[in-house]
């Protein structure tokens, strides 16, 4: 049982100002139902450029729904340069804390709010992207995203950063690249604590592995090949055997042997994990193709 405050607990048997505002200023979704949270934070400004009215919808657990209703009522009567300095920090803190492992619930709404300003100064057109490359496959998590909430919480484990962003929580797979990072902006304060506590290594499951190998095709791949008018398609995985077929010019590319090795095999062991091997599908392989020379 998690140790709530009384706010935390008010807020999730009573939350404030849930759904969704009709012609908001700004709108802000984050998070997404696969990855286990997701929040619509919408506001609508008065005359005077502050903040009227912040409503939202959200899907996730106890904290999650606290700090999405608590965040409606900060924000209210700030002018939107006051809204965008409100952090994370400042969220769990209004709540009286959260608990460790549900800090990301306060980031979450800190992201929220900053795509629904996002939002409302490029005119309602833009919607929240991710920046920076993706480290954590599993969660969708940007190395900008664990620098910046490295910086804002000072932390120094690679643990603290999973439950502040939920990067490393699943697999494991990007847990060395999270500690490079770590190392990077800490220095010697992180080794020392690095060294104290390593990073536990989580079991993968089957269905884990099979969900971070499609997604590091969709993601690591497909873009590369796509450049190049081929693409690829995740037939099976048998053990450690993942096999693929090669789509588009790709089927006829005499360097298949070394895309599915040096690309296909270096994607999938980087993100996925180390003992993988890749091979064409012998079926696919043999069927005609419709390229002309
Ligand atoms: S936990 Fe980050 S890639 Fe799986």
């Amino acid at each position: 049982m998690w140790d709530y405050t009384d706010k935390v607990r008010d807020h999730f048997f009573n939350p404030r100002n849930v759904g969704e505002i009709e012609n908001p200023d700004g709108v802000g979704e984050v998070g997404s139902l696969a990855c286990g949270d997701a929040l619509k934070l919408t506001f609508k400004l008065d005359k005077n450029g502050k903040i009227a009215e912040a409503k939202f919808k959200t899907f996730g657990c106890a904290s999650a729904i606290a700090t999405s209703s608590v965040l409606t009522e900060m924000i209210k009567g700030l002018t939107l340069e006051e809204a965008a300095k409100v952090t994370n920090k400042d969220i769990a803190n209004y709540l009286g804390g959260l608990p460790e492992q549900k800090m990301h619930c306060s980031v979450m709404g800190r992201e929220a709010l900053e795509a629904a300003i996002e939002n409302y100064r490029s005119g309602g057109k833009k919607k929240h992207e991710l920046e920076g490359n993706i480290i954590c496959t599993c969660f969708g998590v940007t190395d900008k995203e664990i620098e910046r909430v490295i910086q804002e919480n000072n932390l120094t484990t690679v643990e603290q950063v999973t439950n502040y962003c939920k990067a490393g929580g699943g697999c494991g797979g990007c847990q060395g690249e999270i500690e490079k990072i770590i190392e990077r902006i800490q220095g010697d304060k992180a080794g020392q604590v690095i060294a104290k506590a390593p990073p536990v290594a989580r079991r993968q499951t089957n269905i884990q592995r099979i969900q971070l190998i499609q997604q590091t095709i969709n993601e690591q791949i497909r873009p590369a090949l796509r450049a190049h008018s081929g693409d690829i398609e995740l037939i099976d995985v048998e053990g450690n055997k993942v096999i693929v077929a090669f789509r588009g010019m790709c089927a006829q590319c005499r360097l298949t042997e070394f895309t599915m090795k040096e690309v296909v095999e270096a994607k999938l062991r980087e993100f996925v994990a180390k003992d993988l091997f890749v091979e064409e599908d012998k079926e696919s392989a043999k069927e005609p193709h419709n390229h002309r020379e």
